[in-house]
């Protein structure tokens, strides 16, 4: 009798003890991560901030202009500028003008994508909310004069069921604080104690993300950040502590190694199954992640290219996260819509090939190139091929088939008739569709139910 009631009374001491994490990379690494976002796949990323002012080069603008003295930087500053124009005078031209939260949140969700994840602050160190840790440096003192991240993340959850993620950068190119602690080795840290952490602290209390993407580690350790004790009050203590995600950029050496889920480098697609949850961040212009009017047409990735990125990105295992770089005014400029809508247009018929899958006992086709695989709960193996065969036929020469048991769907359209290949495969007869009948365009996805 005894004995029967200590069980139940220790189970329910375990479930309601706070600090079960403690501040160690051991113990942080140990959680798991919260399932919603392997099932979630595709987010969105966008960068904003002072930077889509000068919209010239990259977000990286400041640092090049003057840390880097790049010349072709240096030269748009003396051509389009006075001479005593400085970085912080770009930020009262930050007016987001055109700024429609709520439209923002229609082309976020029409293309698909579960979650988003916004710059509350890039390495220039200007907060996109009326942050009390960044005075007059922030999008409510200067600027916009809105709390642009308070606007975003009340028209997500009042329109769409969007995850809200929000990136924040550990360092600052030119903040003070930060290089007098570098000068020391970091043997100081009165930058992560004045700036970084309360900064940590008041977006998670304010906003309640349920997405943290930690960056520019600015080659001090995690101890000089306090990585694991901010990570150990984030799993515990928290508002989110239950849902929260977060990434790998926590202090030099963390990335790919320690946190939440991988990021490895940016554009990370490593073609491979990894044993831990990962993700692909990338950017529609090849070039940048903060918008650049000089921007060329073919300096946009196409949707095929975009389709075959998520589908390489999701077979292995990984998430993607396709950015994209408002105007200062505040405008999603119509390629990156058109894109963001494509996505969600071939999503709708092949999402089932997407959403909630898992990687496959194979990741891409041993012979057939453009073949790629994922499979569902319930044991269907998706075949999602890259270009549609001229030959009327596709080979899958991995699936193990049954000719009593298995079936072949082409998504969005009907079964399709196959024959068994040796030693082992498929061969797939595909339709001749006029237009009116193809169930989508840029990549297709076969569904093998009763196949191994
Ligand atoms: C690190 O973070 C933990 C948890 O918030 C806190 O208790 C501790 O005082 C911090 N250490 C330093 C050196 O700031
Ligand atoms: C994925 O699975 C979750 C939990 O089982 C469910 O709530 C969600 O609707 C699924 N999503 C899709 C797109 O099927
Ligand atoms: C499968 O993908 C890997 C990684 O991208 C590539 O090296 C390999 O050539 C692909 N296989 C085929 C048959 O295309």
């Amino acid at each position: 009798m005894h004995l029967w009631s200590v069980v139940p009374l220790c189970l329910l001491l375990i479930d309601t003890s706070v600090g079960q994490y403690e501040p160690t990379w051991e113990s942080i690494d140990s959680r798991p991560i919260p399932e919603w976002f392997d099932q979630a796949k595709f987010g969105i990323f966008i960068h904003w901030g002072v930077f889509s002012v000068p919209s010239y080069g990259s977000e990286w603008f400041w640092w090049y202009w003057q840390g880097r003295k790049f010349p072709s930087y240096v030269k748009f500053m003396e051509k389009n500028f006075p001479p005593d124009f400085t970085y912080e005078n770009f930020a009262p031209q930050f007016r987001a003008e055109f700024f429609d939260p709520k439209e923002w949140v229609d082309i976020f969700a029409s293309s698909g994508a579960k979650y988003i994840v916004l710059t509350t602050k890039h390495h220039e160190g200007f907060t996109l909310w009326g942050s009390k840790n960044s005075w007059m440096w922030n999008a409510v003192d200067v600027g916009p004069r809105r709390d642009l991240v308070d606007d975003i993340a009340t028209a997500l959850r009042a329109h769409s069921d969007l995850r809200l993620g929000l990136y924040h950068s550990l360092f600052e190119w030119f903040n003070p604080l930060f290089k007098a602690d570098a000068d020391k080795s970091f043997k100081t840290s009165v930058f992560p104690t004045t700036k970084s952490l309360p900064e940590l602290y008041e977006i998670i209390n304010k906003f309640k993300p349920e997405l943290l993407w930690s960056d520019g580690d600015g080659d001090a350790p995690a101890s000089y950040w306090n990585s694991t004790g901010f990570l150990a009050w984030l799993y515990n203590e928290s508002p989110v502590r239950d849902t929260v995600v977060t990434n790998d950029r926590w202090g030099y050496g963390t990335i790919c190694n320690h946190g939440g889920y991988y990021t490895c480098s940016d554009r990370y697609n490593p073609g491979h199954l990894l044993k831990h949850k990962w993700e692909n961040c990338m950017s529609m212009d090849k070039k940048s992640w903060g918008f650049r009017r000089e921007a060329k047409l073919s300096d946009y990735l196409t949707i095929e290219e975009l389709i075959a990125t998520l589908v390489e990105t999701v077979s292995c295992g990984g998430n993607l996260l396709l950015n994209v770089g408002p105007t200062h005014d505040g405008r999603i400029m119509p390629i990156f819509e058109e894109r963001l809508r494509q996505m969600g247009q071939w999503l709708k018929v092949n999402g089932e090939a997407i959403y909630n899958s898992s990687a496959w006992r194979v990741q891409n086709d041993t012979v057939t190139p453009g073949v790629w695989y994922t499979k569902n709960q319930k044991n269907a193996i998706y075949a999602i091929f890259l270009s549609w065969p001229a030959d009327g036929y596709i080979v899958l020469s991995d699936p193990v088939v049954s000719p009593s048991k298995t079936q072949v769907e082409l998504l969005g359209y009907q079964s399709l008739s196959w024959e068994s290949m040796k030693p082992t495969g498929l061969k797939v007869h595909l339709p001749q569709l006029d237009p009116s009948q193809i169930p989508c365009s840029w990549a297709w996805t076969l569904r093998l139910t009763g196949a191994e």
